[in-house]
């Protein structure tokens, strides 16, 4: 796991994800979910979704390590602290809720950081209700990820959002920006769970 996101520079910077609350909020219209869903933020990093989530109408719960949980739990001290969870992604360990305990799950900016995605993508499934919807953004290569288990239902190109990111770390920050070994385009897409979970 690369340190930088839990970084002071990082923090500083504040700005979560290419594309920002607009992409977000574009996923969530996209996806069709109603106010009152039930939502979980996998990586919330410091909760800017979770809160966003919130004053849209729906339910949302972030998990992140729980050193960036920390931060989250600070930075939106009005939300419940049970909708915060500490999480470690690449050690196995199992997302703290029960089955088909959502409607959808977003992971913005974060997939493409987890080693063993399989089993991460195992774990989303099982805490998704049947058919529920996997909302995601990420670094990639080409076209959105084709993931086991979830049917792609559309996906956009979103290079423009990473590009716009990146000359406003080197604005703000006056470094460059760090490299990804993960892909050097971006996508958003709407995701939903076949078969059995
Ligand atoms: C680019 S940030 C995106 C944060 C958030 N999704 C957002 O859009 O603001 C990537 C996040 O993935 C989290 N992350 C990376 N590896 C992780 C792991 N193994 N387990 C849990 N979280 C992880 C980092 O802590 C960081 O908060």
């Amino acid at each position: 796991m690369t340190d930088l996101y839990d970084s002071e520079q990082w923090h500083r910077f504040d700005l979560g994800h290419p594309g920002g609350e607009a992409m977000t909020e574009s996923l969530l219209a996209r996806s069709g979910l109603k106010k009152g869903s039930r939502i979980l933020d996998l990586c919330c990093g410091t909760g800017d979704s979770v809160a966003l989530l919130y004053t849209l109408g729906m339910s949302a719960f972030g998990v992140d390590r729980d050193s960036v949980i920390l931060r989250a739990q600070e930075k939106h001290e009005a939300i419940s602290g049970d909708s915060w969870h500490g999480w470690q992604g690449d050690t196995g360990e199992p997302l703290p809720f029960d089955d088909h305990y959502f409607d959808a799950a977003l992971c913005e900016c974060s997939l493409s950081l987890l080693k063993d995605r399989a089993t991460v993508l195992a774990e989303v499934r099982r805490v998704l209700k049947q058919e529920g919807l996997f909302l995601l953004s990420d670094v990639c290569e080409g076209e959105a990820f084709q993931l086991d288990g979830f049917e792609r239902l559309e996906w956009r190109d979103e290079r423009q959002a990473l590009k716009n990111f990146a000359i406003r770390w080197i604005w703000e920050t006056g470094q460059k920006f760090p490299d990804s070994e993960r892909g050097k385009d971006y996508f958003s897409a709407v995701y939903r769970a076949i078969g059995p979970a």
